[in-house]
């Protein structure tokens, strides 16, 4: 086995104090997190093995309701394996569409949404609500948040993959119980998330392409913050925030 030299993972700048990060490395986060974008035509270009192992790594460091862990992440590369998978996507994409109206109906129809036979690799996230046995701290009352938590390891993976070059695709598109029967996943295993990864053939957009194409805009954030109580906008005191949140934040310096 190849021996590494430990590589620190404190940010360390001089006039930093400890535990908070240097401005560059914010903005770099902050850029990870606004540059990232759902990516669905790929390049052939191999995911070298190492950027992989740190992408799994990252998702496998998110939170987890009492640190249940309940995520696994299958890797696939075999071609007919993700055939089948295209044509689930096929017919269910085509079933979807008629929960529009035309004109959106052939717009809907006009977007390319996945990118199974083109990246180089499809990973399927799933979630095992018995990972941790039966009783687990924080998820009596609420038992989603076995699901949750993967979503928060899916989050951890896209923004890794974003700061590798790569990109990632989420396909929803899908019958769960038939991508269990061609993943061979096991009754109670959810799969939470089919991904597609590779090199973006075009770039990662400035902007996500529901927005581009005129199918749906960022909803103003301040539309979206309530004060003390839910549909709360009397500001008291929270009025100093509130005119930050008019201006896109992560838009000034810092
Ligand atoms: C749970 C979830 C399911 C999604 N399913 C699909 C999908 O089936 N096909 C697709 O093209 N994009 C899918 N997306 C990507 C969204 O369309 C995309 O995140 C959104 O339009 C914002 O664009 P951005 O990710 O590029 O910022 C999904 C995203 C999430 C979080």
């Amino acid at each position: 086995m190849v021996k590494h030299e430990a590589q620190s993972r404190t940010v360390t700048a001089g006039d930093v104090p400890p535990g908070r990060f240097p401005a560059e490395a914010r903005r770099a986060l902050y850029a990870a997190i606004t540059g990232r974008r759902d990516i669905r035509t790929f390049a052939a270009d191999p995911i070298p093995d190492d950027a992989l192992a740190r992408i799994l790594a990252a998702a496998h460091h998110a939170p987890s309701v009492g640190f249940m862990q309940p995520w696994s992440f299958l890797l696939i590369r075999d071609r007919e394996t993700r055939l089948r998978v295209k044509e689930l996507f096929d017919r269910e994409r085509q079933a979807a569409a008629c929960f529009f109206d035309e004109p959106r109906r052939s717009q809907y129809l006009s977007f390319k949404l996945e990118g199974i036979l083109d990246a180089p690799i499809n990973l399927c996230v799933t979630c095992d609500p018995l990972a941790a046995g039966p009783a687990v701290i924080g998820r009596n009352s609420i038992p989603e948040t076995d699901v949750y938590s993967t979503c928060c390891a899916i989050e951890n993976l896209w923004l890794a993959a974003r700061v590798e070059g790569i990109g990632t695709g989420w396909v929803s598109i899908l019958k769960l119980p038939q991508l269990r029967a061609i993943l061979n996943i096991p009754p109670h295993v959810i799969p939470v998330a089919y991904l597609c990864l590779g090199y973006p053939a075009a770039g990662f957009p400035e902007h996500p392409l529901l927005q581009t194409s005129g199918w749906r805009n960022r909803t103003p954030l301040r539309e979206l913050v309530h004060y003390e109580q839910w549909g709360m906008k009397e500001r008291g005191e929270w009025k100093q925030l509130a005119p930050l949140l008019e201006e896109d934040p992560l838009d000034v310096p810092i």
